[in-house]
């Protein structure tokens, strides 16, 4: 299965894919208080500020709380979990370090009720710890000592994914919130505490993520005898996003992205398909991490997916497969026009695309022609944009 492969490459966790696997889970972590001396990330300044800043406004610091609150009672009722704070079921996400500690022989440096810390996303810090704070190494010296690559957007998109994307059905029947992973617009919600490359683009990041929410959807879908409609409308939905926003980039992504797009282009109507997506999706979005982004791409990209209203007047399709393309699609369009870098273009498609997000938001009641006809006005005005 090549998510478990990924997962003993470089996840920390793998939610929804292996999560009863204690090597995945396995350590040796060294726990938050080792990053938090006042000498390293837990003082003043900048790069020291790191982990007080996080303490105060990262909303992974709340996630284990979360498991406390009646909401979360709710739930795990339903499901028949006694304490959701120490059901694997849902620390595997909130509180990761729960289902690491009793295994670890770290366990006095770990808070287990604590929330997503620092090595959730990071790596276990104990290979890498002690020679990180070397002036002498480079970035890719630390990662080759373990730190894992989260400049690389591939490589990033992974490890947010594992918490972000899937979570099974009867969570989701039991009151769970529908988990939607993007990377970039997550990546602008989560207060950033470092500073992005100068060629670090946020479309680019936003089609790498899209592409791998892609794969983790597809391998839901093999993974269960008979998966929910919602499932395959999800995965059906990003499958649709990733083909369009490839149509005209195709020599700008460069030969080798070209050829892994190939395998995109499948659907998930044949039998075996979700397997080969997965597949290509993976491959897809780690070709397109590796080039070289440009405006034109998100331009072509933009262009594309504006262009879709006659794909929302396609009868064939139910109205809930098209609500969930149209979430996607609206999510698309807010990234690649925040990527646009251009204050007055974003000013005149604001209005045309706070109806669409509004067209949008009710997944019941969304109307598919109405939706076209508005998704035309903000191709209208677009177009009239340098
Ligand atoms: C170990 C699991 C895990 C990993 C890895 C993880 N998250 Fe989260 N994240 C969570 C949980 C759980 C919450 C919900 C927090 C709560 O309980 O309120 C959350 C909440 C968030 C939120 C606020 C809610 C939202 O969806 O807008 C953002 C933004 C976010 N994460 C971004 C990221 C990004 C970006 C990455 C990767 C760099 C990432 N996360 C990696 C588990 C994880
Ligand atoms: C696959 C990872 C994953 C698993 C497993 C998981 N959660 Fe979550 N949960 C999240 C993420 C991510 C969010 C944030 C969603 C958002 O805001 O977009 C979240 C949000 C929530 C929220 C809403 C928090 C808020 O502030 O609105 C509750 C309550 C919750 N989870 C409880 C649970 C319970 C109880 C379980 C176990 C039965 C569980 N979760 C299992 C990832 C997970
Ligand atoms: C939700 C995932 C996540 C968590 C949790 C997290 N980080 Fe990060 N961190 C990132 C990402 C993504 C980057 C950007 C990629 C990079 O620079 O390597 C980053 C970058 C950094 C950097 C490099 C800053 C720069 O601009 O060079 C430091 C230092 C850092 N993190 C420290 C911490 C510490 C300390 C904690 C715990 C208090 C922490 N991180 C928790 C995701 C996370």
């Amino acid at each position: 299965m090549l998510l478990a492969i990924l997962c003993t490459m470089s996840l920390p966790v793998c939610a929804q894919t292996n999560a009863s696997d204690a090597q995945l889970l396995s350590g040796p972590f060294s726990g938050q208080s080792s990053c938090s001396s006042s000498g390293c990330h837990g003082g003043a300044g900048e790069k020291r500020g790191t982990v007080i800043s996080f303490n105060k406004l990262d909303y992974h610091t709340r996630s284990a709380a979360t498991l406390t609150l009646a909401r979360s009672a709710v739930i795990a009722s339903v499901l028949k979990i006694s304490d959701p704070s120490a059901s694997a079921r849902c620390t595997v996400c909130h509180a990761p370090f729960q289902a690491i500690a009793t295994n670890t022989a770290l366990v006095k440096a770990l808070d287990p009720a604590s929330g997503v810390g620092c090595e959730n996303c990071h790596a276990p810090g104990e290979k890498w710890l002690l020679t990180h704070t070397r002036d002498d190494l480079t970035h890719a010296d630390r990662v080759h000592a373990g730190m894992r690559d989260l400049e690389n957007l591939y490589v990033r998109a992974n490890t947010c994914v594992a918490c972000h994307q899937n979570v099974s059905a009867d969570l989701l029947q039991a009151g769970h919130p529908e988990l939607i992973f993007e990377l970039d617009g997550q990546s602008v919600t989560e207060p950033k505490h470092w500073r992005e490359k100068p060629d670090w683009s946020g479309p680019k990041s936003w089609l790498v993520g899209q592409a791998v929410a892609l794969r983790e959807s597809a391998w839901q879908l093999t993974q269960e005898k008979s998966p929910t409609e919602n499932a395959i409308n999800r995965a059906e939905a990003l499958l649709w996003l990733v083909k369009a926003a490839c149509k005209k980039n195709i020599t700008l992504f460069g030969y080798i992205a070209f050829e892994r797009s190939a395998a995109v282009t499948v659907s998930f109507e044949r039998a075996g398909s979700a397997e080969r997506i997965q597949e290509g999706s993976d491959e897809f979005a780690r070709a397109v991490a590796g080039v070289p982004w440009s405006a034109e791409a998100t331009r072509n990209c933009l262009d594309v997916l504006a262009g879709t209203a006659s794909d929302f007047r396609d009868t064939s399709l139910s109205r809930a497969a098209q609500a969930r393309r149209a979430e996607r699609l609206v999510l698309a369009l807010d990234r690649l026009v925040a990527g646009l870098c251009d204050d007055a273009i974003a000013k005149r498609l604001d209005a045309p695309l706070n109806q669409l997000f509004k067209d949008a938001q009710s997944l019941p009641d969304f109307d598919p022609q109405q939706f076209a006809a508005h998704l035309e006005e903000f191709q209208k005005a677009l177009a009239s944009t340098p």
